[in-house]
């Protein structure tokens, strides 16, 4: 087996919780690779028993599933209720400005993806971004630019 597919099906079949779902066994995939290729999807509807139109519905559903492989890296910028009081769309609009995006996305050299998220779970630190998983606080337009310049330098 390539490490591939080997990466799918150890993700897909070593989920540490004791009840497995559709949904719980995409999730697994997308943290291990991050993304739902179509191996995944016959790999999760095998481990659960769904069908592949069922395991796609899920998949499907779910807004934050992507298809294609991720970008190197990844900017998540939180708009939920705490960051948008805190000044979260200024942030938005200096780093869709310095990507030169309109909204969520990835750059056309597939360097970065740009990705909105309702809550990243530190709201104290309120206007907050991720990049690559790693959280970063008290972000203003100027940080985030700084940010962006760094990722892509
Ligand atoms: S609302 Fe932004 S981190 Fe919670």
């Amino acid at each position: 087996m390539d490490s591939f597919r080997e990466r799918i099906t150890t993700a897909v079949n070593n989920q540490p919780q004791p009840t497995v779902t559709v949904l719980s066994s995409l999730l697994a995939v997308e943290d291990a690779i991050g993304y739902i290729p179509q191996e995944a999807v016959a790999a999760v509807a095998n481990r659960t028993g769904a069908s592949i139109n069922d395991v796609w519905a899920v998949a499907s559903f779910y807004p934050n599933f992507r298809f294609t492989p991720p970008c190197e890296h990844r900017l998540e910028i939180c708009w939920g209720p705490s960051c948008h009081l805190s000044g979260a769309m200024p942030v938005i609009a200096a780093a869709q400005d310095a990507l030169n995006m309109d909204g969520e996305g990835d750059t056309p050299d597939g360097r970065l993806s740009l990705r909105y998220n309702t809550c990243l779970g530190a709201c104290a630190q309120a206007p907050v971004i991720a990049v690559d998983h790693h959280l970063m606080g008290r972000q203003t337009p100027d940080s985030v630019r700084t940010v962006i310049s760094e990722a892509l330098p």
